[in-house]
Order: structure tokens, then C-alpha cells, then sequence
């Protein structure tokens, strides 16, 4: 398959590349610099990204271009164009004035098939503290800014070219036809890289590595989960058995309406009822990373049960996207946990299953375009996120059955409502939180003295941050009258109005 690879040279843009390559239907995959794949025939191009070092730094990233530079098309971009210039002879110095910001094109040579199209005093986006002071002997400008003669060049005698701006950036207007030419125009490649593409070559791939074999997944509700499942089911059919846990800590009703879409999709699953498992595992535990332990960990050892009587059960499925597989090989290493969750867990090494991943080279909105493609209902696809120890987090401080019955109906009711009126799908994660203190109200004649809930919503991009939904007025004091009349045990709704950072998205 045509591929182009984008090499991370610590940029924190480098997904954006990757995002703006796949909008184009090509294909491309994030390596780190010091990780570089074999080039192989399918390899059309090679992007070079930008970097918080300076070329001149001792531990600054030196990228080895000797299997690739002169032989596949390469765009360097901000560091990387500094870091040819720096390789091969020319001078890269400080900045004197500084280059951040927009800036705009005032030459361009009409020539340079990478600047194809691209109009004089287009917009760009600068952000570097150094700058191409002077080009090597065979190196040509290709485009220069007021204060950045060299703004962009091209090696003469191969396909390498480089860019001190970002095209990737939404700030540089023309950026997406400067990627567009080199992908397309000087690499290659056809374009031809689409949701249907995808799940053609997925389903083909997994018959090859599958066979006859039987393989288990767990099913959570989440897309993710979900899509994997379908893209399996449509491969090899009944040798798929999906394991659909109840760990009693869903919304309401969740696990037999979900577990009836499932089936109604041809899935060969198995519901299974592990409630007083979870609950057992999680009496006494109020402090939220031990919640998540005793989930994690609660799940391992139901889902391996469920699994060990799956007769010749060879392979673990499991819908693992893009995004944990560069978090876990970036430039910077795996980030700082802040919640467990952040670093999948992983199962039991006694399981000895093989693990198939079908994917793990798709961001999150790659994979709803992939579910659609292949039939899924928009209601499954257009979820909100839902965290895996589920209600256990949104209630603060110790678990009973109690306390999960009641927050089940405050979500019901905020859930339903954000759907009747047309909100569900302007929110990109919404919930309640049940807090672990009493407040004083009046109902009728009587004092009361009962729960306290906050109704989180939330707008976000990838859940990396956020920031709280404004949702009207009326709505929320309609939906906090029905919480408050009709949820016993509730005498006062509160919203959550932090952004995260500094706050998070769920409250454990
Ligand atoms: P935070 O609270 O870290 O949440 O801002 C970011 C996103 O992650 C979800 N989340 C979890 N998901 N297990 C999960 O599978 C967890 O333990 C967990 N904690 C948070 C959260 O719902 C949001 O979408």
C-alpha cells in the first residue's frame, strides 16, 4: 500500500501532518527519528517534521537520512528543513528578529511543483527560534517571506524539499495544497486511501493472518470496540465470540439494550452477568485509582474465565487505535499517567492468545468513518465516550447499589434530555457525578437533608482537553426540576463549569 512516512523529529504538530496526509485518502504512519522503518517499495515520501530543538543543540535529534534522502521524495519541514541545511554545508543561526506567527509569501517560484498554485502573499505560519541563514551550493529558494528569504527550498538533482513554515497548521491558508502537491504531485501517490479502501484491505488481511483460527473480544459499548468487532464479524464470521461484561457500574439500561444492538447485528456474543463480582471487588474503596485497580483487575480475571471456555480460542481482538500506538512510541516516551486508564493495562501473560489489532493505524474519527462504511447504526457511532470503570468514577467516595441506582437515573434523565432537545450530539462527552455530601433543602412543608449531583458536559476535540459546555439556561433548570421531582434521594443539581486543565473531564 502507498505510504508515506512522517518522521517525528519531537514536533508537537506531528498528528496534525498525519491528519492532513489521510484528508488527502493517502496513507502515512508516524515513526520516531531514531526509529526509522525500512524503506520499502511502498514507501512514496518521507516527511521530516519540525522539533522543539535547535540543530545546533548537543541532544538536538540527528535524524539519518541515508536511506531515504535522493531516493524517495522528502519534505523537510521547520527543523527538518534546518537540519538538511545544517547537514550538508549551510549555515543555520539564532534568529535576530523573531520568527513566530503569520507571515506572508512575497516570492515564489513558479517553477517549484511544490508551490503549484500557491498565490504570492499567501498566509503562512512561522514558529522556530533559529533560521536558514544560507543555503548550500545546490540547494534553490523556492519561496521567501519579507524577513525569511529562506523560507522554503529545494535540493537540485533529487525530490527533496523543505519549508521553514507549517503547512500542517491551519494558520497557513494554503498549507493543505503545498501537502497536497507533494504527496500527491512529486510522490505519487493516487489518493485512492478511503474508508471503503480500508475495510476492503482490513477484512482481506485479517482472512490471510486469521484463517480457520477462533478468536475472543471484549466489548465494552464503545466504538472502538464496536467497529473492531464488525470488521471481524465480516472476515471470519462465527469464529468470532465477542464477551460483553456487565461490571454493573453502565448507565441505566445500558448493558441489555446494548447487548441486543450487538446481537441484532449478527454478532456471536456472550453477555455476561459479573455485577457482584465488581461490587465485591469494590466494597470499602473509596480512593479513585484503587477503583480503577480493582475494576482492571475484576475484568482480567471474568473476561479470562469467559474466555478459557472458548475451545481453541487462538487470538485476542482488541480495538486498539492510533493514537495509543504513537503515545507509546513517541520521541518523549509514553507522558506522565494522570489516570491509570491512560495506559492500557493489558491481560494476563497466562493467557497465551496472539493479539490482532485491526485498528490500530486509525485515529478516533477514522474509525467512526469505517463504522459507517461498514453499517453501523449512527447511534452506536456517534456515543459519547464512557469511561471502562464507568459509574464507579463518577461516584465520589465508596460504591453501593444504592448510590449506582440513583446516579443511573440523574444520567438517564440528563441524557435523554440532552437528546430531546437536539444537544447530545453538540456535546462531545456528557454525564452526572453523584457527590458524597448532604445539603439541606425544602420540599413541601419538609426540611429535607439529601444528595447532592453535578451534571458534567463537555466540549473536546480528543478528551486531551476541554472545556464546559454553555448549555442554555432553560435547559438546565428543566433538567434539574426533573432530577430533583423524580430521582429520590436528590435535593440539589449543580454544573460543572471547569475546563480541563487545570480540572478533568471526570472527577476521579
Ligand atoms: P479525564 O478525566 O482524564 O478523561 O479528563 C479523559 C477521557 O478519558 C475517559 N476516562 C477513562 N476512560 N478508563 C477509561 O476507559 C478510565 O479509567 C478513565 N478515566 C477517564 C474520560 O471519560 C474522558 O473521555
Amino acid at each position: 500500500m502507498q505510504t508515506i512516512i512522517i518522521l517525528d523529529q519531537g514536533s508537537q504538530y506531528t498528528q496534525l501532518i498525519a491528519r492532513k496526509i489521510r484528508e488527502l485518502n493517502v496513507y502515512c504512519e508516524i515513526y520516531s527519528y531514531n526509529k526509522i522503518p525500512e524503506i520499502t517499495e511502498d514507501v512514496k515520501g518521507v516527511i521530516l517534521s519540525g522539533s522543539p530543538y535547535s540543530v545546533t543543540d548537543e541532544d538536538a535529534p540527528k535524524t539519518d537520512l541515508s536511506s531515504f534522502k535522493g531516493k524517495v521524495p522528502v519534505l523537510g519541514i521547520c527543523y527538518g528543513a534546518q537540519l538538511m541545511v545544517n547537514n550538508y554545508g549551510g549555515k543555520v543561526e539564532k534568529s535576530i528578529i523573531r520568527e513566530y506567527g503569520r507571515a506572508r509569501l512575497s516570492f515564489i517560484d513558479k517553477q517549484s511543483r511544490l508551490m503549484n498554485g500557491v498565490n504570492l502573499e499567501s498566509q503562512v505560519w512561522m514558529s522556530h527560534g533559529d533560521t536558514i541563514q544560507q543555503l548550500p551550493d545546490d540547494f534553490k529558494i523556492i519561496c521567501s517571506t519579507k524577513d525569511v528569504e529562506n523560507a522554503g527550498y529545494k535540493i537540485e538533482g533529487e525530490e527533496t524539499y523543505a519549508i521553514q513554515f507549517h503547512p500542517e497548521v491551519h494558520h497557513s491558508k494554503q498549507g493543505s495544497l503545498i501537502l497536497k502537491n507533494f504527496v500527491i504531485d512529486i510522490c505519487q501517490c493516487d489518493g485512492s486511501w478511503t474508508p471503503k479502501s480500508f475495510v476492503e484491505t482490513t477484512i482481506k488481511n485479517l482472512r490471510e493472518q486469521l484463517q480457520e483460527d477462533k478468536v475472543v473480544l471484549g466489548l465494552s459499548g464503545g466504538v472502538d470496540s464496536s467497529v473492531a468487532a464488525m470488521l471481524l464479524h465480516k472476515a471470519i464470521g462465527n469464529n468470532l465470540t465477542c464477551i460483553f461484561v456487565d461490571n454493573g457500574l453502565l448507565r441505566k439500561n445500558e448493558f441489555i439494550t446494548v447487548l441486543a444492538s450487538y446481537k441484532g447485528m449478527g454478532l456471536n456474543v456472550i453477555g455476561v452477568n459479573a455485577k457482584n463480582d465488581f461490587y465485591a471487588a469494590l466494597r470499602g474503596i473509596t480512593e479513585p485509582e484503587k477503583k480503577r485497580k480493582a475494576i482492571g483487575s475484576t475484568f482480567i480475571n471474568v473476561f479470562d474465565y469467559q474466555a478459557g471456555k472458548i475451545e481453541n480460542a487462538k487470538w485476542l481482538a482488541q480495538g486498539t487505535i492510533y493514537p495509543d500506538v504513537i503515545e507509546s512510541s513517541s520521541v518523549k516516551g509514553p507522558s506522565q499517567t494522570i489516570k491509570s486508564h491512560h495506559n492500557v493495562g493489558g491481560l494476563p501473560k497466562n493467557m497465551k492468545l496472539k493479539i490482532v489489532e485491526p485498528l490500530r493505524s486509525l485515529f478516533k474519527d477514522e474509525v467512526r468513518k469505517v463504522g459507517k462504511e461498514i453499517g453501523l447504526k449512527d447511534e452506536l457511532l456517534a456515543r459519547h465516550p464512557f469511561p471502562g470503570p464507568g459509574l464507579a468514577i463518577r461516584i465520589l467516595g465508596e460504591i453501593t447499589e444504592e448510590k449506582i441506582k440513583i446516579l443511573q437515573d440523574v444520567d438517564d434523565i440528563f441524557i435523554s434530555n440532552l437528546k430531546k432537545a437536539n444537544l447530545y450530539n453538540k456535546v462531545w462527552q456528557a454525564g452526572a457525578i453523584l457527590l458524597p455530601i448532604q445539603s439541606v433543602g425544602v420540599m413541601g412543608d419538609e426540611r429535607t437533608y439529601e444528595r447532592v449531583v453535578a451534571l458534567r458536559a463537555v466540549e473536546s476535540v480528543d478528551g486531551m482537553t476541554a472545556d464546559w459546555c454553555h448549555l442554555p439556561y432553560e435547559f438546565l433548570a428543566d433538567t434539574s426540576n426533573q432530577i430533583i421531582n423524580q430521582v429520590k434521594g436528590v435535593n440539589r443539581v449543580c454544573y460543572d463549569i471547569s475546563s480541563k486543565p487545570p480540572a478533568t473531564i471526570e472527577w476521579e
